[in-house]
């Protein structure tokens, strides 16, 4: 398996990856959603740096990806939002996911990005780092249907430190319907 920054022309892909992988999982209705969230995010150019898209692959067939976008706060810290994540359905279950967070984790961190956070199953992020946050410490860029699923870790120290302020999220998914 290989690990790998994403490639403009793996855009279709990428697409169809989250599309099935969700469909498999949630049905067909959130495939659709969740695919076409990833086709905002591949297609709208971001500023450098503000988007890292991670791909799993296994010989030519991408089986996993993740997508980490910049969250920009009025203080201006370095902070970025993990989602969404998906491994192909007949891949489940072999550390590809976990892999492929921490590999983003790592880019991450050697940037110099103080924080990550991410909206979702604390059983599952638990096992690469994630823990719960409350939105005392750092809020979340729209209203939170679940908040027990507001996660997140630091990367440069062993505390996050409070934020002030709303952040803005990327287009893609400024959208209440996603959180
Ligand atoms: C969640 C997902 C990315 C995990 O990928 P994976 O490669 O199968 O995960 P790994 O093999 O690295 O890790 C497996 C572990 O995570 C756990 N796990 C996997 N999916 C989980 C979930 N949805 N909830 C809780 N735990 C989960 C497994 O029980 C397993 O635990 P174990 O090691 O103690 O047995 C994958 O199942 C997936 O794409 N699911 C559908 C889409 C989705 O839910 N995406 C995440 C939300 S954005």
């Amino acid at each position: 398996m290989n690990y790998l920054l994403a490639l403009p022309e793996q855009t279709e892909e990428i697409i169809t990856l989250f599309k099935n992988t969700f469909s498999d999982a949630e049905g067909k209705e959130e495939g659709g959603v969740i695919a076409t969230l990833v086709s905002d995010f591949l297609s709208v150019p971001s500023i450098e740096d503000d988007l890292h898209v991670f791909v799993a692959m296994d010989n030519a067939r991408i089986v996993g990806s993740i997508i980490l976008s910049r969250m920009h706060f009025p203080n201006g810290e370095n902070v970025f939002l993990l989602s969404p994540v998906a491994v192909a359905t007949d891949y489940h279950g072999q550390g590809i996911g976990q892999t492929l967070i921490n590999v983003g984790l790592e880019t991450l961190k050697a940037k110099g990005v103080a924080v990550v956070v991410t909206y979702g199953d604390i059983n599952f992020y638990s096992k690469v780092g994630f823990a719960p946050i409350n939105e005392s410490l750092i809020q979340a860029p729209l209203t939170l249907s679940y908040p027990e699923g507001w996660i997140a870790q630091p990367l440069q120290s062993d505390v996050i430190k409070p934020m002030n302020g709303k952040p803005r999220c990327s287009s893609a998914l400024n959208n209440p319907n996603y959180w």
